[in-house]
């Protein structure tokens, strides 16, 4: 029996690519960059399953080149690269990497608010640049941790896992937003459920992890930042396209907010020239989250299992379109 033909939009870990070469004939794309658009049209036109990653847009069109697709199985546990009821519609299902990445992301948003909050950037640029010239009483003023009010944008996992440290090693008192309450947040971590522009009045450190859609799209604008303290530290780990950057850029260049800390943008890769990058109090990371080798080999294996039991007709043990 012929195997089903699978492409892999990059080199994911080997732990992975074993995994799903023992059930298929992989086609694997050996660039550093995503294959362009007309590209990945032309290597799925015949294949049962595709391995796509969080820059491949997975649409309509790309569905209609590929009518033998049976799955879509993203290297990450955002799916916003992919037109999900596109896919429903021609019984492609789709999986993503929950669970796996939760404590790697969780650990740069925390990273990222207290570098932020610190000035560690700026302050190592001034002393790499030889501005250090001496120990300054009123130099290099950050903001303190201990006992603040932490603003969580989004409590699924990884807004959990991040509040959880933030409440359990700086004693910060927790916000947060959700479609639904979340009595594990209420009760571990004293957290309380109140409306986004509560949250951004109160918080001393706004952390975003919401999902990107059509209805968190453009979310914080200028009118969010406004309503922020000017002591506040805004960190954003989740899409950046949830962020007016225009806004963002104004708001830290005019003192409205204090610091930034990203690990996404839009687009991304942000280019050099962009704003953002002038600002001595925005901190922006290439979206390196579940950047370690454990996370990385652990999102590689749920891949292959959603891919694998995708070309076979099984469930997918991470499905976001279960029939
Ligand atoms: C990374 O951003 C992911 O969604 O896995």
């Amino acid at each position: 029996m012929s195997r089903p033909k699978v492409f892999v939009a990059r080199r994911i870990p080997e732990s992975g690519l074993n995994a799903m070469a023992a059930h298929c004939d992989l086609d694997v794309w050996p660039e550093q960059l995503p294959p362009p658009p007309e590209e990945l049209r032309r290597r799925v036109a015949d294949c049962t399953g595709l391995v796509s990653l969080l820059t491949d847009r997975v649409d309509a069109a790309l569905l209609d080149a590929a009518p033998k697709l049976k799955v879509v199985s993203n290297f990450a546990v955002g799916f916003n690269n992919i037109d999900v009821p596109a896919c429903t519609a021609r019984g492609v299902r789709v999986g993503n990497t929950p669970g796996v990445l939760t404590d790697a992301t969780a650990d740069i948003a925390v990273s990222l608010l207290l570098a932020a909050a610190r000035r560690l950037p700026d302050s190592a640029a001034d002393a790499k640049a030889g501005r250090w010239l001496t120990w300054e009483p009123l130099g290099w003023m950050g903001q303190d941790l201990v006992g603040r009010t932490l603003g969580i944008v989004g409590m699924g996992r990884i807004g959990f896992a991040t509040a959880k440290r933030l409440h359990g090693g700086w004693g910060m008192k927790v916000l947060y937003t959700a479609r639904a309450a979340k009595p594990d947040a209420d009760r571990d971590l004293g957290a309380r459920r109140v409306e986004l522009d509560e949250l951004l009045a109160q918080s001393d450190y706004v952390s975003v992890h919401a999902d990107l859609n059509p209805t968190t799209k453009g979310l914080f604008g200028a009118a969010q930042f406004a309503r922020m303290k000017r002591s506040a530290v805004f960190v954003n780990t989740s899409r950046g396209p949830l962020v007016d950057q225009t806004a963002l850029a104004a708001a830290l260049r005019n003192g409205t907010i204090f610091a930034a800390g990203l690990d996404v943008t839009d687009p991304e890769p942000l280019l050099p020239s962009h704003e953002l990058y002038a600002l001595p109090n925005c901190l922006i990371v290439p979206h390196i989250a579940s950047a370690t080798p454990d996370t990385r080999n652990a999102m590689a294996r749920l891949c292959a299992n959603n891919l694998i039991a995708g070309v076979t007709g099984a469930p997918l043990p991470h499905c976001v379109n279960p029939v």
